[in-house]
């Protein structure tokens, strides 16, 4: 029997397994690297400066909440906080898919919420390719005048897509669907993968549409595959089983962010790391290899949903573990940090040799 959900039920489905559930799977690769120790760092660890430019904006650090939700009354709260973290910290944020909203416009505030909360943040629109291609520009204008959108990320799911049951499998266009947004768009387009993570050749794909940014959304981190599997099979409200083995099967596909992250980076171009990021030292080694973002997204909604204080102690610890990291190789701020190369090592190391 298979299941359809309207988009909205599918993201309060996707948020209550998030929190519930185990859906991490895999490994990001941030275990295969080292940065350097540096036994005299020549700073002061009170006065580091972890403010970057990125895409002509200027943030606070490096951390980036990374487009979870909205899009069904029950997320509205946890956009709010979220939004709330954003502007206290100076720091930019990404709202989930916001195509349940542009199938119905009640839904609307549950992403608004955010440019009320934080009016002068970098805030990021998302939609996915596929809506893009079905739908056109028109869309991509109606999501981002939806929160005043500082830039808008086109979502790549294509794994999601293939093992969901009201997935779409037909992936054709896309690529001329971003091209056309870029082309015309008033606010740079992100191209954004969800856990599979971005490889150097799709990277330039991405770079030769015009994109402006890429989000290598890598392999290690949540898990797709992980939710839909817990989401549709057994089925919650048959109880019958629907096809458990090919997104278990698809649990370990992907490109791990730490490698994606490599390729893109070596390719040119803004870069947000994203995917299995779990510490602010993990934030230090993706900047190291090349990230200009952060993206962080499974821990900062736990506490969001525990209130403002737990999200603000799990921001803050995130920023406080990235300066010690800084210091401790006497990197003064990101882009000194960008030049300190750091030992490769393990699986990482083989993959980079293909
Ligand atoms: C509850 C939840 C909902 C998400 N929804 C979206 C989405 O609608 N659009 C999108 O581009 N990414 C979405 N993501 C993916 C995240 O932006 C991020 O790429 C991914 O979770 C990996 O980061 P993490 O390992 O820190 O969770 C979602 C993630 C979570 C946890």
């Amino acid at each position: 029997m298979e299941r359809q959900r309207s988009t909205s039920g599918r993201k309060l489905d996707h948020l209550r397994i998030c929190l519930e559930r185990n859906i991490e799977r895999g490994d990001p690769g941030f275990s295969d690297i080292r940065l350097v120790h540096s036994a005299l760092p020549e700073c002061d660890l009170d006065s580091l400066e972890t403010r970057i430019e990125f895409l002509g904006f200027t943030l606070e650090s490096p951390l980036f909440i990374a487009g979870m939700t909205g899009g069904h009354p029950g997320t509205k709260e946890v956009n709010r906080l979220l939004a709330r973290a954003a502007a206290e910290h100076g720091i930019g944020m990404g709202v989930g898919s916001q195509r349940a909203a542009l199938e119905n416009a009640a839904l609307e505030d549950t992403f608004s919420v955010v440019r009320e909360e934080a009016p002068k943040a970098f805030l990021v629109g998302n939609i996915g390719a596929v809506q893009l291609r079905d739908h056109g520009i028109e869309w991509a204008e109606r999501a981002a005048a939806m929160i005043d959108a500082d830039a808008i990320a086109v979502h790549l799911n294509f794994l999601q897509e293939a093992v969901q049951p009201e997935g779409d499998h037909d992936a054709r266009g896309c690529l001329d669907a971003i091209t056309e947004l870029c082309a015309e768009f008033r606010v740079p387009v992100i191209v954004k993968e969800t856990g599979s993570g971005i490889s150097a050749e799709a990277a330039r794909l991405c770079w030769e549409a015009g994109a402006k940014a890429i989000d290598v959304g890598g392999w290690g981190g949540t898990s797709w595959a992980a939710v839909e599997g817990l989401r549709i099979s057994p089925d919650p409200w048959s109880g019958e089983s629907v096809h458990p083995p090919l997104s278990t099967v698809f649990e370990d596909w992907g490109i791990p962010t730490v490698v994606s992250l490599m390729e893109v980076a070596g390719t040119g171009g803004p870069v947000i790391a994203t995917g299995g990021i779990r510490n602010g030292m993990d934030m230090a080694k993706a900047i190291a290899l090349g990230a200009d973002l952060c993206g962080v997204a499974l821990p900062l909604l736990k506490p969001a949903m525990q209130g403002e204080a737990e999200l603000e102690r799990t921001v803050t610890a995130f920023c406080n573990e990235l300066r010690v990291a800084m210091f401790l190789t006497g990197a003064k701020n990101p882009g000194a940090l960008r030049k300190r190369r750091p030992y490769i090592t393990g699986r990482t190391r083989q993959m980079m040799k293909k």
